[in-house]
């Protein structure tokens, strides 16, 4: 069945947990989907994770779109969510509508994430005035990175946990249909997830969120940049991997890969005859 901003609605009344994952492409796409993870998320972290950038800021549209259609060509049932990149949304609400457009067309994604709270609530409403689901995305958002001064958990003092609460209303007003509540205080993700009406998704936020997220090279074990608090690693694919390229250099250089039955055969007439 497809996932829809239905379906997740469903789920949050049900008290069933919807289950996200970052995808990039078809192969990926594919495994997830037949695995059945309700939510495909074409993460800008793909700056990070797939284009080796330090942070999200220089991911583009174009960036976007690429990833975006080849994780739509391996979805079956589940939902495609396309992130807008740092400066696609922020400019101006014309410029949210024709990117988040392009996301759709051109992508083929099912709906649109973007970052912040009470700053973006024109933005949304645009978005969502011309038929496309918006996903809000609130507290460590990795777009602010240098407002910020680094990559650090939101919401602890009284006054900042105010505004996150305050900025999750703000885009659910709006007429969001999720919200990602990233690093900020368990106890604060519990709030925001009770008192909404539309789901949230939490990463390193807490389990009484609506739904989860994680990044898929940090959950298999595939990246070591850097491994925040929050990431559990439910396998070890790096490892797998590792191995797996170490044995195919030793059988290529010992002679044993390709064997017989990799090759393809000819008469050895036929050799015999050349000049
Ligand atoms: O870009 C991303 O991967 C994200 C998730 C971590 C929510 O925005
Ligand atoms: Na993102």
């Amino acid at each position: 069945m497809k996932n829809t901003v239905l379906t997740f609605h469903q789920q949050k009344e049900e008290g069933k947990k919807i289950t996200m994952l970052t995808c990039y492409d078809y192969s990926m796409a594919k495994l997830m989907d037949e695995a059945g993870i309700n939510c495909l998320l074409i993460g800008d972290s793909l700056g990070q994770v797939m284009l080796g950038y330090e942070d999200t800021l220089s991911v583009t549209m174009e960036d976007m779109i690429h990833h975006t259609a080849a994780v739509s060509r391996g979805a079956k049932n589940a939902f495609v969510l396309a992130d807008m990149p740092f400066m696609s949304y922020q400019t101006s609400s014309y410029d949210a509508v024709v990117n988040a457009g392009r996301l759709m067309k051109e992508g083929r994604a099912n709906g649109v994430k973007l970052e912040g709270g009470a700053t973006v609530v024109e933005q949304i409403k645009a978005i969502v005035a011309a038929q496309i689901p918006v996903c809000a995305h609130v507290g460590l958002t990795p777009q602010s990175v240098n407002a910020f001064g680094g990559f650090k958990v939101q919401g602890k003092s009284i006054e900042k946990a105010q505004q996150i609460l305050d900025d999750a209303r703000r885009v659910e007003e709006a007429g969001a249909s999720m919200v990602v509540l990233e690093g900020i205080p368990a106890l604060l993700a519990d709030k925001i997830s009770k008192e909404l009406t539309i789901p949230t998704i939490g990463i390193g936020a807490s389990n009484g969120c609506d739904g989860q997220v994680l990044v898929y090279q940090d959950m298999l074990g595939m990246f070591s940049d850097f491994t925040p608090k929050f990431v559990r690693k439910f396998a070890d694919c790096g490892s797998v991997m590792k191995e797996a390229f170490a044995g195919y250099i030793s059988e290529v250089q010992n002679g044993n890969f390709p064997a017989k039955e990799h090759t393809y055969a000819i008469d050895e007439e036929v050799i015999a005859q050349l000049k």
